[in-house]
């Protein structure tokens, strides 16, 4: 028999927090589909992170149903017990189990969900549902709301509200007790980097580093890698979600690694850019000041009460002024940031928000203008260069060099704490390890 990993009270306390703010309402929340990888071997299952947020329930073919101040108030539905699948895939608790070990009022099969969720259902003022978790869930979803509809006379209008309004600002803010975890997320993401730092030579594959910040994270007890690992050498630095990490890295190259590791579901985000000789060339030291000096001082700016996007706006300021320092780009700066020409060379955000998902729920707008940094909001500090190897425009030595340099913060009373600051990036701490293990 499992146990669940985790203690039912955080769970518990996330529930009533949702029901007071969503009386009357009901929620429905289907796990993710076990995904086909090839012929009949599944990829890693792993759960919706606001399922997971709710219940801390793992399996698949599951829906949490949630009825804020109605009994029942919290409703799983789950696959039965199946001794001959349990022998080949593993323990499932069945509708007995989620009772005894989850907290939850009520549990059904998941055949039965249909039938019991008209009843559910039934009086609810708003239905929050997300499209997309599982998209044959859709089907069935709208189905029964088209059902419930025509048995009302057409008298049930209820409107579907997608439940990251209420669940996406709880996850936005985070708990001492999710600190905590983030703490530790990061604190195995930068010792897996550092690591990699010390055993990385030239010659050896990217696919190979890779393999060694899955061993050093899982040995530091993290459950998965957090999202698609990038091992990128020289210019595969550029693609920026490059996921091949396959090719041999080369004396001379820089080597860009952005991974995290995912403890007890929540991720950490961490990129480091490197020489894989242990030595950067002048070229290379003038891109990496660059961009470290812009990941310092972001740091430096975050507080309480500061738009998010002043983040970005000061990120790209500083950028431009490198790009037109290296003659990347040249003429009225002020055109360069209006016409957004500095897109060539940094093309993404300088961060996200940062939790159970790698890019965590919430919105960045509030009434259509950028929301303001508040105590408790953790999210990356990302910055970065990249310059096309193909690019003609670009000065001959630059042309390949992509760089990156990425911590992850919780904000703080005056200021943020840099959760990921154990993790090397001033170039003489670099220089000092890489190759040295
Ligand atoms: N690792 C993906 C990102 O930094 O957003
Ligand atoms: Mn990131
Ligand atoms: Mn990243």
């Amino acid at each position: 028999m499992r146990r669940p990993q985790f203690g039912m009270q955080m769970f518990k306390d996330r529930r009533s927090e949702l029901a007071r703010q969503a009386q009357g309402s009901i929620f429905i929340l289907p796990s993710h589909p076990d995904m086909l990888r090839n012929n009949d071997v599944h990829h890693t299952y792993r759960q919706d992170s606001n399922l997971f947020y709710l219940t801390g329930w793992e399996e698949q073919e599951s829906v949490f149903v949630f009825r804020p101040g109605q009994k029942p108030e919290s409703v799983l539905f789950v696959r039965k017990k199946d001794l001959v699948r349990e022998t080949w895939d593993g323990f499932r608790y069945g509708p007995d189990g989620v009772t005894a070990n989850f907290g939850m009022d009520q549990a059904y099969l998941i055949d039965d969900f249909d039938q019991k969720l008209v009843e559910l259902i039934k009086g609810a003022d708003n239905i929050f549902y997300r499209f997309n978790i599982d998209p044959s869930f859709d089907t069935r979803f709208l189905k029964l709301l088209e059902e419930r509809r025509l048995s009302a006379r057409g008298q049930y209008n209820a409107p579907v509200r997608d439940p990251n309004e209420l669940i996406g600002e709880m996850r936005l803010r985070k708990s001492e007790a999710e600190k905590k975890i983030m703490r530790k997320a990061c604190e195995i993401s930068a010792e897996a980097h550092v690591a990699v730092m010390k055993a990385t030579r030239p010659g050896m594959n990217e696919r190979e580093l890779h393999g060694l910040f899955i061993y050093e994270a899982f040995k530091r007890g993290a459950g998965r890698e957090g999202y698609g690992t990038i091992v990128a050498t020289g210019a595969n630095a550029c693609t920026l979600h490059y996921t091949f990490n396959d090719q041999n890295t080369k004396d001379g190259d820089l080597l860009l690694i952005d991974a995290g590791a995912e403890k007890d579901f929540y991720t950490g985000d961490i990129t480091r850019t490197y020489p894989v000789n242990g030595k950067f060339t002048d070229t290379q030291k003038r891109v990496y000041e660059a961009v470290l000096t812009a990941n310092k001082e972001i740091l430096k700016m975050i507080k309480p009460g500061f738009a998010f996007n002043k983040l970005q706006e000061r990120t790209v300021e500083m950028l431009v002024d490198t790009m037109l320092d290296l003659k990347l780009l040249s003429g009225d700066k002020k055109k360069i940031i209006e016409n957004l020409d500095y897109k060539k060379y940094y093309p993404h955000g300088v961060g996200h928000w940062l939790g159970l998902d790698v890019h965590d729920a919430g919105s960045y707008l509030l009434k259509n203008e950028s929301r303001q940094i508040e105590e408790g909001m953790s999210f990356t500090v990302e910055p970065g260069l990249y310059i096309p190897i193909d690019d003609k425009s670009a000065p001959a030595e630059l042309r390949g060099i992509g760089i990156r340099i990425e911590d992850n913060i919780v904000v703080t009373k005056d200021g943020c704490e840099n959760m990921t600051a154990k993790c090397p990036k001033e170039i003489s701490e670099l220089e000092a390890i890489i190759g040295r293990g």
